[in-house]
């Protein structure tokens, strides 16, 4: 047989998949088995956009659309970019893709020639590791550990951006953390980024509706609007509309860096198919009560998973305030065993974590962080409240 080609052999599939499904199997074999793997919202999006669905089918042009986005879709993004605070902006410099992930895929082949640096955070979500691999870009880590509430330091990315990397990705809130960065942190990072003019900075902000505690959702460009020829933002319909599945994502920048996003589209997907465009401008467009009210419910649900894991001798989580992730440093566990099995780290301890009391969570390797995992706390409430249950029970009988 011929050769797949070399990138292949840096692509894995998604760590986080593999969780999933394996806690999918254990479902169907019969196992009551509680899901925090996952990274989905587990709501649906309103009527308003299933009547808009069934409203674009009776009229479907059947018909190749617009590269770029169709041109209603592109204007409901602009209006939801001016409420997030992002004004000036066009459709020239907009793009749309299939998804914030595939909108990040092109980012990378736009920016990015192999052996290009890019810079971001650990923790990390899986797939700026694993698109940065397959592209055979040098990819610079900058630790965030618990110990610094897993956030970066404006001296740590200084020093980062020192060599000149070509892009610096950027994500708050935080998938896994949960962590959202203050307003005068993001102003001590901007600062930090205009004194790098070489660097591309993506921002990739697709939980940026849901933010808790008051803290707000700032970016670089709302403390330095100046950065705009350098920054690009991404959002998604997935996290906040309860649309994951429909695959909509949007980046804003510069309109050269749109333009390339056209040009990629063109030769990929050619457009977002216009049942899922009509779906998107309905989201975007209509009531916005469902994340409102969503994102009330996922901070009673943070605090909800914060008590009981307060309630585990040696476990440490720093307090998340957005997104709907706990990322508890485990590392007290290591060491230790259950019901005779090992738990050397964390991947140990998500195996008997699942095999021994039906819950799945991602182990923080995952994202970079051996020392922790991640709880995705969206499921049914029942669901959760009896996951941290058991979970509180398999840490007492650690031997
Ligand atoms: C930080 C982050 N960025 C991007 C994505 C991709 O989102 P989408 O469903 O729009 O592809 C995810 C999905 O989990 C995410 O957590």
């Amino acid at each position: 047989m011929p050769k797949l080609a070399k990138r292949m052999g840096r692509a894995k599939p998604s760590a986080i998949m593999v969780i999933a499904d394996k806690a999918k199997r254990l479902k169907a074999e019969g196992r009551d088995v509680v899901n925090f793997s996952i990274g989905v919202p587990n709501f649906l999006p309103g009527e308003h956009v299933y009547d808009a669905v069934r409203a674009a089918l009776s009229k479907d042009s059947g018909q190749y659309g617009s590269n770029r986005g169709r041109e209603d879709l592109l204007d409901a993004f602009l209006k939801h970019l001016e409420a997030g605070g992002f004004r000036g902006y066009e459709r020239k410099h907009c793009a749309v893709a299939v998804g914030a992930k595939h909108i990040l895929y092109n980012l990378a082949e736009a920016l990015l020639d192999e052996g290009d640096e890019i810079v971001f955070a650990t923790p990390y979500w899986t797939s700026y590791l694993d698109i940065a691999e397959i592209l055979g870009a040098k990819i610079t880590l900058l630790p965030c550990p618990p110990e610094q509430n897993y956030k970066m330091t404006p001296a740590q990315l200084d020093q980062a951006l020192a060599s000149k990397p070509k892009v610096f990705l950027f994500n708050n809130p935080s998938n896994p953390t949960g962590m959202v960065y203050a307003r005068e942190e993001i102003a001590a990072l901007a600062e930090v980024v205009a004194r790098h003019p070489d660097t591309w900075v993506i921002t990739d902000d697709i939980y940026n509706r849901m933010v808790f505690d008051g803290v707000g959702y700032h970016n670089f460009l709302h403390v330095r609007p100046e950065l705009r020829d350098r920054v690009i933002v991404v959002d998604s319909l997935s996290k906040t509309y309860g649309m994951p599945g429909w695959r909509v994502g949007f980046m804003a920048g510069p309109e050269a860096v749109a333009q390339a996003l056209v040009t990629l589209n063109s030769n990929h997907i050619t457009n977002v198919p216009e049942v899922v465009t009509a779906a998107a401008v309905a989201a975007l467009t209509g009531p916005q009560d469902i994340p409102a009210r969503k994102c009330a419910e996922f901070a009673a649900r943070r605090d909800e998973v914060l008590a009981a894991l307060a309630a585990i001798p040696g476990v440490k989580c720093p307090r998340p305030q957005g997104a709907f992730y706990v990322f508890p440093d485990i590392s007290c566990a290591f060491g230790k065993s259950h019901g005779g099995r090992k738990i050397a780290n964390d991947v140990d301890l998500c195996a008997a974590l699942l095999d021994a009391k039906g819950v799945a969570c991602v182990p923080g390797s995952a994202f970079g962080e051996p020392r922790a995992l991640r709880i995705s706390y969206t499921c049914p409430q029942a669901q959760l409240t009896e996951g941290l249950k058991r979970i509180r029970e398999f840490f007492a009988e650690l031997a």
